[in-house]
């Protein structure tokens, strides 16, 4: 059996084999096409939509590879207010967005008492209109396991949280010494425990990770088992103390996203940002290695350019969330199609791709 077809099968392979995989373009094409049709087999042509709403540009930590780090004096901060929340949401919804992403820098002024009251507005206000059919994702950063179960029990049903590198000691390199890959970790279990379908993820080219730090990266994934895996390539942002390192690989994130697509077959993968500013195809190659998830800016136009976690994030083509149409085409032509619904991960049944489980333990489990 080639390594690609026991990959699919067993989900698994021994690091040798990974790193292989990895470090040649000579296994992509089986190995892109293989991960379609695990997709196909899983979510058919389906992608799904999430409306990201970028809450706030202001943040405690100072993380080397983030423009938006607490030390970039050159950025002007912003927050928005929860009527222009709310508004982003109204206009989401016309559009066909049933899944809202609030996201933001680790901002002290969004404390529990305030996220509390947006994520309970945003959901009376949906359940006034009947729209109750929309989840709430929040990624908002570390906070404590009091403050996830109050944002949870207010109406909040997932979170997205990536882990950047499971390999503490290239954490150690990425982070200031008040940050540890500990307690992101134990953040990220705790998610799961308060019963929040969670998403993680890594950057992929971030300065000095190695395939060992690749390979670490899915293990801790295949511990951790997310609904959602998010990865793109690291970006170069010019006032950062890495500005002078080059930017992460296209085609070693997209192999990636194949792996992962083989590795976690229900899993939401999406076409990130990243993705999207490193190629102006980077989104629909991203789509056809095996991602099956969009997430458009729904933030109002006049902020979108403050939340620049690199140099040249993209903001106002397909990726913007009033742009549905030329998304839909670009999507269309990479051979997929968006859907309107609140896009759910599958059970991960036990008879691969059968997506009418009726609720075997495994696939509940896996619904978390
Ligand atoms: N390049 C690529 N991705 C970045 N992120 C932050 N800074 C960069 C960068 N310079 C990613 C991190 C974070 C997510 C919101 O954006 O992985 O979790």
């Amino acid at each position: 059996m080639s390594l690609i077809e026991t990959l699919s099968q067993t989900r698994d392979l021994p690091d040798t084999e990974l790193t292989a995989l990895l470090t040649t373009d000579k296994f992509d094409q089986e190995l892109f096409r293989r991960a379609d049709e695990r997709r196909r087999e899983f979510y058919g042509t389906d992608v799904y939509l999430r409306g990201l709403i970028e809450l706030t540009n202001y943040c405690k930590n100072d993380c080397f590879y983030c423009g938006i780090r607490y030390s970039n004096a050159r950025l002007e901060r912003y927050r928005l207010s929860l009527d222009t929340i709310l508004n982003c949401c109204n206009t989401g919804y016309e559009l066909g967005y049933r899944t809202f992403v609030l996201q933001g820098g680790e901002d002290p002024f969004f404390n529990d008492d305030r996220l509390v009251e947006i994520v309970s507005a945003i959901r009376t206000h949906l359940s006034q209109k009947h729209l109750a059919d929309c989840a709430i994702t929040l990624s908002l950063g570390e906070r404590s396991r009091e403050s996830y179960q109050k944002l949870f029990d207010a109406g909040a049903n997932r979170y997205l949280l990536r882990h950047e590198t499971a390999d503490a000691e290239h954490y150690a390199k990425l982070h200031p010494e008040s940050m540890s890959l500990e307690y992101r970790k134990e953040c990220l279990w705790m998610l799961k425990e308060i019963g929040y379908q969670v998403g993680t993820g890594f950057m992929v080219g971030s300065p000095f990770q190695t395939m060992e730090c690749l390979i670490a990266d899915l293990r801790f994934l295949q511990q951790l088992k997310p609904s959602m895996i998010g990865i793109g390539p690291f970006l170069v942002h010019r006032d950062t103390p890495f500005n002078e390192y080059p930017n992460g690989s296209l085609s070693l994130t997209l192999r990636l996203i194949a792996i992962l697509r083989l590795m976690f077959p229900y899993a939401l993968i999406p076409a990130t940002t990243a993705l999207g500013t490193i190629d102006p195809q980077g989104r629909e190659l991203g789509l056809r290695a095996g991602a099956n998830v969009v997430m458009p800016n729904l933030s109002p136009v006049e902020v979108r350019k403050k939340y620049e976690l690199y140099n040249n994030k993209i903001h106002t083509d397909k990726e913007a969330a009033e742009n549905k149409a030329l998304l839909a085409s670009s999507v269309a032509a990479a051979g997929y199609a968006i859907v309107t619904n609140i896009g759910n991960v599958k059970p991960d049944c036990p008879n691969d791709g059968h997506s009418q489980c009726a609720g075997h333990s495994q696939c509940v489990d896996a619904m978390y």
